[in-house]
């Protein structure tokens, strides 16, 4: 299949510094691929890029085997979302809706016919006549989407589009947005910090590191099976600590997480006896109690529940480092200072090489 979009060994650099370094990047079309990577780590610059607001410095993007890299925004057919991508204020909704289609010259009738179907496809049909400053953030983002939409482009770009508005309203338009992705088979990329929405909305994540990619992968397999240990740290919650390969036989791994503390893991092919490891155990795959069926039961010291409704946080010590746990609040009778053992499934842990 021929990539839709696709980044060919793309730097960019402002002065000596390097922002994106040589990316390479496949998007397939109808894909919604999330880019997700701390502050500073070159994600709206990609955006920029594609959108045409800058130019790679070396390196080639093409959209179905076309180079688009040098063509200005208006030439490429991508709607832009950005979080402070202000609506026109003295202008009404429809209005806003309709200006790109104003700037493609299209006929009069043409426009108001596209500007109500595409408002009432996000149910802002009651609201054309009125101005931004009279819309809720949620319903300025809508409109803000639909300005982008309305167009029919191949490809729509969002910049954190949900940074400004409240949980609720966000994981709102979350549902909203992977709705009309699914409708309307859109490909999008979709800029965000928050990795539970990238988890949530997206078909594959891109990781992204000091304008590297870390790992792409679908969102189970990122959370699951982390690459390195800066996804691991990056996506989730998780539990990391430094051990030792103690050995390593028929696909599994006996590692030493301190003097007295010994996990079964399944290894992964690159490991070796002898080595240093990263060890990463998430919170929810951890057991209270014995399980007698199972191969790994630590014995370690509570030392602080934290009650969070739906939920309990257990830390729990053990020589110089503690583990966080995450348990049914009315799993068990547990005392601060008490010992308990500690038990998780050999798969449920990852492993990583230095
Ligand atoms: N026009 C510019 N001139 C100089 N440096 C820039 C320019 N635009 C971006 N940078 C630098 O490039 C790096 C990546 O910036 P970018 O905006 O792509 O990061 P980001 O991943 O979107 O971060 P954030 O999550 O904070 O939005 C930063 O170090 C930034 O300072
Ligand atoms: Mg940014």
């Amino acid at each position: 299949m021929q990539p839709f979009i696709q980044f060919e060994a793309v730097s960019k650099s402002f002065g000596a510094h390097t922002v994106i370094d040589s990316l390479d990047l496949t998007i397939q079309q109808g894909e919604f691929l999330s880019l997700l990577g701390p502050s500073g780590s070159g994600k709206t610059t990609i955006l920029m890029m594609l959108a045409g607001f800058e130019r790679p410095t070396r390196g080639t993007i093409t959209l179905e085997g076309t180079r688009i890299d040098q063509l200005p925004p208006h030439r490429r057919e991508m709607g832009v979302v950005f979080q402070n991508y202000a609506l026109f204020p003295h202008m009404t909704v429809a209005e806003n809706v309709a200006f790109p289609l104003e700037m493609k010259k299209l006929p009069r009738a043409e426009i108001a016919t596209k500007v109500e179907r595409a408002l009432d496809m996000v149910r802002l049909g009651q609201l054309k006549n009125r101005r931004p400053s009279q819309l809720s953030g949620g319903q300025q983002q809508r409109v803000a989407l639909t300005r982008a939409l309305v167009f029919e482009p191949r490809v729509i770009l969002m910049d954190e589009p949900l940074g400004a508005l409240d949980k609720q309203l966000r994981e709102h338009m979350q549902l909203e947005i992977r709705e009309l992705h699914k409708r309307l088979g859109l490909t999008i990329v979709f800029v965000t910090h928050d990795q539970s929405e990238a988890l949530t909305m997206s078909d594959r994540i891109a990781v992204f590191n000091g304008g590297r990619i870390e790992q792409i992968d679908s969102p189970f397999v990122i959370y699951d099976t982390p690459r390195t240990r800066f996804v691991a740290q990056f996506i989730g919650e998780t539990n990391l600590i430094e051990a030792d390969v103690v050995n390593v036989q028929g696909g599994r791994a006996t590692i030493a997480l301190s003097d007295d503390l010994v996990a079964q893991v399944d290894a992964a092919p690159e490991l070796a006896k002898g080595q240093k490891a990263w060890f990463s155990l998430r919170p929810e795959r951890m057991r209270l109690g014995a399980d007698p069926a199972g191969d790994n039961a630590l014995t370690m010291t509570i030392a602080d529940c934290i009650y969070h409704g739906d939920h309990m946080r257990v830390q729990l010590a053990q020589g110089q480092f503690t583990f966080t746990a995450r348990c049914e609040r009315l799993a068990g009778d547990w005392k601060v200072g008490a010992p308990v053992v500690v038990s998780f499934d050999p798969r449920d842990c990852t492993v990583l090489a230095p």
